[in-house]
């Protein structure tokens, strides 16, 4: 097992367990780590960490990963009180307890603009680089496991890396890594990618092996999430957007095969993306950040031709059948780092259709994705704005309404912005579908509440636009001092109505 995992025999004496590598972290050290959605993320040394923290020692670190983590990285690092700054993106809920109670700074950030900031130092020295990898090849050389994220760059900028080799990962997905990593400016070159099946870079990432300090093996496995079973809701979706796409074909606007589609996290998405399995769409492309079980379905299905993301993330219940398989998806799949699968040249070249989530929407087509009622954070950007500002097509799903309809999804005004109106192009909820492209924002609300908006408040927010119509200014009308009302009222009564 040794010599498959570790291909030189210089690694042996720097194999150590968790504990003892957790001692190399001092207080208020910054950490790039690996992890990419609850996938290819270090697991025995954070736990280890965290052990530190609760026997109250005070060590103050700040954790940038690729995006969010499992629970053993961002949900013990939390608990325990050891980590007290966070890039760029989480879903834990425990790190999302201490980011909402404020101790936790946060800066939540788009996900490609992340690798110059490590590169620049923006972030100041990145002391740790701990990775979680399939091995580690004589020369160095790391093979990541399930994502890659910002792997490359914490490694090439680390003062010294930490190595998780993970047995749990099989050594399988060994060659599924394109790993390409431009050059800083004014010395970088265009990324050579035309299509998203091309190859560019290497299976591994580089690293000296002087920079690696510790080894360490663990058999913990990703602790994926389960994906909600396919509602009706998300089925209604999911059929507009495909009447939708299918009439872009007809007008010529789309080839028949589409163009590579990116789709967000979450449920929702997922089963967006499945109701492409019995659509008439084949050939199809993904140049996305995250491969879901729906991906799967529709490799299955044969529907796609190759899928390119920088994380796999399969249910639980998946991931063993995808592991016995994987020989069946090897030349279908590839995983990039973050900076390629996000990065904006790409997503225009390829012309993307970026299948997004929100949380609100507003009637000028504004959307926030990050902050419930406008102060609590749910998770981050993540890559929906790299994706929704260079896409070819941005659409944005979401239910007309949340909490058992005391909340109406599509309000006056957005509480936070993450997308402005200059961003979007299509909005769905399981109501209907809003093509707001070109439109001007009076017309942009009739449309959205015309088609997206729920029976229960359409005379609501019909009867906010025609008061806010009868105000000096035509172009975008608002009556400002009411315009954040129904938060308001949600907030004092628990409900919108
Ligand atoms: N107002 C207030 N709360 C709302 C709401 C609204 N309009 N709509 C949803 N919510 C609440 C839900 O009730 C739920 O609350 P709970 O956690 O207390 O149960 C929570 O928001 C999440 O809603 P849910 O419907 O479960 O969302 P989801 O799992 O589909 O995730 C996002 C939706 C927007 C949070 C998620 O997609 C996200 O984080 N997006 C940003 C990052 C991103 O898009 N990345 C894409 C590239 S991978």
């Amino acid at each position: 097992m040794q010599s498959e995992r570790l291909r030189g025999k210089w690694m042996e004496d720097k194999v150590m367990s968790a504990e003892d590598a957790a001692l190399l972290f001092k207080k208020d050290m910054t950490v790039g780590t690996s992890g990419f959605t609850p996938a290819g993320y270090p697991k025995a040394v954070p736990l280890a960490l965290a052990k530190r923290g609760e026997e109250d020692e005070d060590l103050n670190l700040t954790i940038i990963t690729g995006a969010s983590v499992g629970d053993e990285l961002d949900g013990a690092l939390s608990r325990s009180g050891v980590m007290r700054r966070r890039y760029p993106y989480q879903t834990n809920k425990y790190s999302r307890g201490g980011i909402n109670d404020g101790t936790i700074e946060y800066s939540d950030m788009h996900l490609s603009h992340v690798p110059q900031w490590v590169n620049y130092g923006f972030f100041g020295d990145i002391d740790i680089a701990l990775v979680e990898a399939l091995a580690i090849r004589e020369d160095g050389g790391i093979i990541p496991t399930t994502s890659i994220g910002n792997s490359n760059v914490f490694v090439k900028n680390a003062k010294k890396v930490i190595v998780e080799i993970n047995t749990s990962q099989p050594m399988e997905l060994e060659g599924i890594h394109d790993i390409y990593t431009p050059d800083n400016p004014p010395n970088r070159l265009p990324i050579p990618l035309v299509k998203p099946n091309e190859k560019i870079g290497s299976t591994y990432i580089p690293c000296d092996p002087q920079k690696i300090d510790a080894i360490v093996f663990t058999d913990i496995k990703d602790k994926t999430r389960p994906v909600a079973p396919i509602d009706e809701t998300s089925k209604k979706m999911a059929g507009h957007l495909i009447d939708f796409l299918e009439n872009e074909v007809a007008k010529n606007r789309l080839p028949e095969n589409l163009l590579p589609l990116q789709s967000g996290v979450g449920s929702v998405a997922n089963a967006v993306l499945g109701g492409l399995v019995d659509s008439k769409f084949e050939n199809l492309y993904f140049y996305s950040e995250v491969l879901q079980d729906s991906v799967l379905d529709l490799l299955d299905a044969q529907k796609f031709n190759f899928a390119s993301a920088t994380s796999i993330t399969i249910s639980p219940e998946r991931l063993g059948s995808f592991y016995k398989d994987i020989d069946r998806y090897r030349n279908k799949i590839m995983l990039r780092p973050q900076e390629i699968s996000n990065n904006p040249e790409v997503i225009r070249r390829l012309g993307i259709i970026a299948i997004n989530t929100a949380i609100e929407a507003d009637i000028y087509g504004n959307v926030n994705s990050t902050h419930i009622m406008g102060s609590r954070m749910m998770n981050g950007i993540g890559g929906s704005g790299d994706f929704a500002r260079n896409a070819y097509l941005t659409i944005f799903t979401t239910q007309s309404i949340a909490k058992d309809g005391d909340i109406s999804s599509i309000v006056p005004m957005v509480s936070h912005h993450d997308h402005t109106e200059h961003d979007v192009d299509i909005i769905v909820t399981e109501q209907g579908i809003a093509d707001i492209r070109g439109l001007s924002p009076k017309e942009r609300a009739k449309v959205i509440i015309e088609k997206c908006v729920h029976p229960q408040y359409k005379d609501l927010l019909k009867d906010y636009y025609k008061d806010a119509l009868k105000g000096k200014y035509k172009h975008t009308p608002h009556e400002i001092g009411k315009a954040l009302s129904w938060h308001k009222k949600f907030l004092e009564t628990g409900s919108m109505k």
